[in-house]
């Protein structure tokens, strides 16, 4: 095996599939997956790799300082793909020291474990992370978010990420870290954790509960499979230029009514109900304090310099997700069990 690579928060939605793409396309790289396991990390979305050899997963938890050192230190990766975050806006909301954490705390840890391991020699070197549209901030009804746009986060969530990216830079500039950014819009596809949009309406038309729309459902989000993700990330982590940052996304904007009612259209379809019925489920509720308008990426320079583009159209990723679901409800009845029932208790029943 000529290179290792860490990989944090690979028991994760987006992570698990990003493991994934690098075991099976690189035998001769060694993926090594970090993941605390918290409430988001599940080891089952990866069964179907877990026993490949070019394969390790080690739960540790990146705030934990001196197990990153050890990680390191045993594992001497050539590369870090830092996926590993607190993700949910809403929960950013409730705690938002949590998001400090991991996502700044964690990071800058990450950091300073690279620039301490490649500290004599940069060559074949690079530490990716992964970040989000949302340190944008909000768009009005028109324009894009470019790899210039000036960072304007609104809610806490987006705050630690735009945090984390001022880091990375940082230790771009004034250490020479060889460090790649990647701006990614809202990703859907299997494995997503049902406490984020799509997901959780899946969850709902499946067991006839409501589906919560915040506000009055205008508010409209970019949206890429997430495979074509995973393989974003592939092009960057090896063609992308060092300090720089790319935005990732699909040019596939939906108000999140529009999103929900397809959702429903194409769930009727699917489970035989008469066309309508999931409709009558849609409820407006309270809205998200800080709510940001809309998200659009222009991709355009991930296209015209690496090349990238999504394999998939929304109607065949939406396809496959609920697909995908449909086929594997013991996952989702285990990750909506437990700890789940408390958190939907406390934010849709009791909450609002
Ligand atoms: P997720 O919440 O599904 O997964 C996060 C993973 O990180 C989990 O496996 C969790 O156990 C792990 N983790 C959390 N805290 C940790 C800690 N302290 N130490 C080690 N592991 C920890 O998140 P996701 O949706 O897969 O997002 C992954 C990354 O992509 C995040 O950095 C997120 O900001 C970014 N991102 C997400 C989207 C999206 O639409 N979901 C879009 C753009 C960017
Ligand atoms: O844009 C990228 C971001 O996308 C990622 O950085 C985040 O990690 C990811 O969680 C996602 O953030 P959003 O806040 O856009 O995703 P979420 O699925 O929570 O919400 C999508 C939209 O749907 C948003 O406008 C809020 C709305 N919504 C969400 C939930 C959970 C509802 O109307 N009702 C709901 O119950």
């Amino acid at each position: 095996m000529n290179k290792t690579i860490l990989i944090t928060g690979g028991a994760g939605f987006i992570g698990s599939h990003v493991v994934r793409h690098f075991v099976l396309k690189y035998p001769q790289y060694k993926i090594v997956n970090l993941d605390a396991l918290t409430y988001a990390g599940n080891l089952e979305n990866l069964v179907d790799i877990d026993n490949s050899s070019n394969y390790t997963f080690v739960k540790a938890d990146i705030c934990d300082e001196a197990a990153i050192r050890e990680v390191f230190a045993t594992y001497r990766p050539d590369g870090v793909i830092h996926l590993a975050a607190e993700s949910h806006v809403d929960r950013s909301i409730t705690d938002p020291n949590a998001f400090v954490n991991t996502n700044v705390i964690g990071t800058v840890n990450l950091l300073n474990a690279s620039k301490e391991l490649w500290k004599d020699n940069h060559e074949g070197k690079r530490f990716h992370h992964i970040s989000t549209d949302e340190v944008f901030g909000a768009l009005g009804d028109t324009g894009f978010f470019t790899e210039e746009t000036s960072y304007d986060p609104h809610s806490p969530y987006s705050a630690s990420k735009a945090a984390s990216d001022h880091f990375v830079r940082a230790y771009h500039d004034t250490y020479g870290l060889p460090v790649v950014i990647t701006n990614c819009s809202n990703n859907y596809g299997p494995n997503h954790f049902p406490e984020k949009l799509i997901p959780l309406c899946i969850l709902n038309i499946i067991n006839n509960r409501p589906l919560p729309i915040y506000g009055d459902g205008k508010y409209t989000r970019d949206w890429l499979f997430v495979i074509d993700h995973a393989r974003a990330i592939d092009t960057v982590y090896h063609e992308g230029l060092n300090g720089q940052s790319y935005n990732v996304g699909g040019f596939n904007e939906w108000k999140n009514i529009d999103l929900v009612r397809e959702l429903c259209r194409q769930m009727d379809d699917k489970l035989g109900r008469d066309p309508g019925t999931s409709a009558k489920l849609i409820q407006f509720v309270k809205d998200r304090p800080g709510h940001d308008l809309r998200y659009a990426i222009d991709a355009t320079k991930i296209k015209e310099e690496l090349g990238w583009e999504p394999s998939v159209t929304f109607e065949q990723g939406l396809e496959k997700t609920i697909e995908w679901f449909l086929a594997n409800q013991e996952w989702l009845a285990k990750v909506a069990s437990g700890d789940y029932q408390r958190y939907y208790q406390e934010r849709y029943v009791t909450g609002l």
